[in-house]
């Protein structure tokens, strides 16, 4: 039997430890969690009619994409000229489509100017047989600057792949841009809000924390399409997009229309952190561009702008109102700080070239703001162990947490439970930042599984037992879209009307909602429980809700019988709830058509005394979770 010395903390951790990672890829902001339906709004995409579609032939009237480089961020709008006052139409596609629900209002709005008189904007929501399923009407002032219109307006059928059509009427001539549609209905009725279902779930997990943007986007290709956070704030129709990095990224689902518009900007996402009760983790550039592109190096003379946006940024999200950067937080709508407490420096970044730019934000970062933790890159050694001389180099500089990446298959995690039980505990603490057991490799990613799940399930309970340093985890990617994903697994998939967690999503989420802050040993034979007849084993105690927490994993075909014992001063209470996520075949996944094929089952189940005696499921992770009194 296990011993459980509930007696014998074997350190802190923070509750905060399991966290999630959002990345602009698969789709996962712009025409994902970001619920704006038309794509291309603001005619700023390389292509400026991508996306578009001319619905009435010229001459009867014409359209102009101008140029004016006086527009910050936005330069290019749409001239209508329209003398004889014909119908004249722009369509738009949607990203790959516009999901459309019945009964919901949308809010169709754009940015317009020098209206001629008498000048109207008709709507129409079309289904996918070109059926007229909403409309609606507005009238366009007068008056030489830019205004903004809208109308609201509320859809008959549900549709997957809607279009939206936008008829001028009216002789004269107008400018327009920033063409929308939003639904009504978004996360907590943000107005261009976010799509609420998809963080609904990331809410459901109730993360410590949430890393964004990314990913290699914070990179780039080049340090042109770097991630900067400073021109993803302020009013959405002055941030300027960037081709993403992910566009046309793998031959399997190319998507050369795939762009950062950064309506879902630095603000919406310190405000999304802040909504689901996560800290919120900021990862920048540390001067390079993704290694796995470019490469391209910011000489060191210039890296002043990048060391300044790291100190910007943190006057962004903690500064007084007074500050420049905290007023514009404020401006936005949040006077109260966003409470920053650490911040990455790269992404997979490695190399002398990287520690040499890390000393110089970590100098003037700490000089600064002693206050911030710092997280530096590990790099990605292809076989998944870490670059002992970058670990050593980011030890000697006194980094405060190491992000390290892995995407390796189930047999990895299985054999990798005890990564942390001898790491050095005098130096910095490890985020594992992003991490997926991927079942095909090394041929390809391969799909979401019950066998990915349940790898990760055994290799987080290494991480549990060694939550002392590993302070965080996460994994990655978050958000697949299905007709628009460069990258699988993904914690959750999504279409233009649903979203659905993957066996991996419940097994994160059983980790995330049963957290703790100390570690309770739990041994076999006086040693962790790490893989030894494939049975995998960790506890924590939670001091806040004063509950005791065993998670377990069988990773065998036969249940298992199995005693935990408990040592414990304290009495515990007899009733214990009982969470099991179980499946025999282990290349079951969930879909859409069954998205709960594999859910937590849970049970009060009375032990009896101190001890846990209970029958585990074949191929199963069981949380038991026991009120301490
Ligand atoms: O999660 C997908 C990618 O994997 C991330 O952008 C990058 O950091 C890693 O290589």
């Amino acid at each position: 039997s296990f011993k459980v010395d509930l007696d014998q903390s074997a350190g802190k951790m923070s509750r905060d430890m399991w966290g999630v990672f959002f990345e602009d890829i698969n789709m996962g902001a712009d025409g994902g969690i970001y619920a704006e339906l038309v794509k291309n709004r603001s005619f700023e995409f390389n292509e400026p009619w991508m996306g578009w579609k001319k619905l009435t032939k010229e001459p009867e009237g014409t359209f102009l994409i101008t140029n004016n480089s006086k527009r910050k961020g936005n330069p290019r709008s749409l001239k209508i000229h329209n003398p004889k006052g014909v119908q004249l139409g722009v369509q738009n596609e949607g990203f790959r489509g516009m999901g459309i629900k019945k009964g919901e209002q949308y809010e169709f709005s754009l940015l317009f100017k020098e209206a001629s008189s008498g000048m109207r904007i008709r709507v129409e929501l079309l289904n996918e047989e070109d059926k007229v399923i909403g409309s609606s009407e507005l009238t366009l002032a007068s008056g030489s600057d830019w205004q903004s219109g809208a109308s609201k307006f509320t859809a008959l059928e549900t549709v997957a792949k809607g279009k939206l059509n936008v008829w001028i009427e009216g002789a004269g001539d107008v400018e327009v841009d920033m063409i929308s549609l939003f639904p009504m209905d978004t996360w907590k009725n943000r107005s261009k809000g976010l799509r609420k279902d998809m963080v609904q779930l990331l809410a459901d997990m109730k993360p410590g924390f949430i890393r964004f943007p990314g990913g290699c986007i914070v990179e780039g290709r080049d340090l042109a399409s770097r991630f900067q956070w400073k021109k993803t704030v302020g009013p959405i129709e002055e941030r300027e997009l960037i081709i993403n990095r992910w566009n046309t990224e793998f031959k399997h689902r190319p998507a050369p229309d795939y762009f950062q518009t950064f309506g879902l900007g630095f603000y919406e996402y310190f405000l999304m952190a802040e909504d689901i009760g996560a800290k919120a983790v900021p990862i920048l550039n540390c001067g390079m561009a993704c290694q796995f592109n470019t490469a391209e190096l910011v000489p060191m003379d210039e890296l002043d702008t990048y060391v300044q946006d790291a100190l910007d940024l943190i006057e962004f999200a903690n500064g007084a109102v007074t500050t420049t950067w905290g007023k514009l937080r404020s401006d936005m709508g949040h006077p109260a700080p966003f409470n920053l407490e650490m911040l990455g420096v790269g992404n997979e970044n490695w190399g002398p070239q990287y520690v040499e730019r890390l000393a110089a934000f970590k100098k003037v970062l700490n000089e600064k703001h002693p206050e911030i933790a710092i997280i530096a890159s590990s790099g990605t050694d292809p076989d998944g162990e870490r670059f002992a001389y970058l670990d050593e180099q980011l030890r000697e500089m006194k980094i405060d947490i190491i992000d390290e990446h892995y995407y390796r298959p189930p047999s990895w995690f299985l054999s990798s439970v005890s990564r942390y039980d001898d790491y050095d505990r005098n130096g910095p603490k490890v985020f594992a930042g992003e991490y997926a057991s991927h079942t095909t490799r090394p041929n390809g990613p391969g799909r979401s599984t019950w066998e990915a799940a349940l790898s990760e399930a055994a290799f987080l309970t290494g991480l549990e037992r060694n939550a002392d340093v590993v302070q965080m985890a996460s994994y990655a990617p978050l958000f697949g879209h299905v007709d628009g994903w460069q990258w699988t697994p993904d914690l959750i998939w999504v279409d233009n009307l649903n979203a659905y967690g993957t066996p991996s999503y419940q097994v994160q989420k059983l980790y995330s909602t049963n957290t703790g802050t100390d570690i309770v040993p739990v041994k076999w034979n006086g040693a962790a429980v790490a893989g030894k007849d494939s049975l995998f084993a960790s506890s924590v105690y939670d001091s806040i809700t004063k509950e005791l927490i065993i998670k377990f994993v069988n990773y065998n075909s036969k249940p298992v019988q199995v005693n935990f014992d408990i040592n414990s001063k304290k009495k515990l209470k007899q009733n214990a709830m009982k969470t099991t996520l179980a499946n025999g075949d282990l290349s079951i996944s969930t879909s859409f058509e069954e998205p709960l094929k594999i859910q937590p089952k849970v049970e009060q189940v009375n032990y009896k005394g101190k001890k846990i005696a209970d029958t585990f499921a074949p191929y199963s992770l069981t949380v038991i979770k026991l009120a301490v009194q």
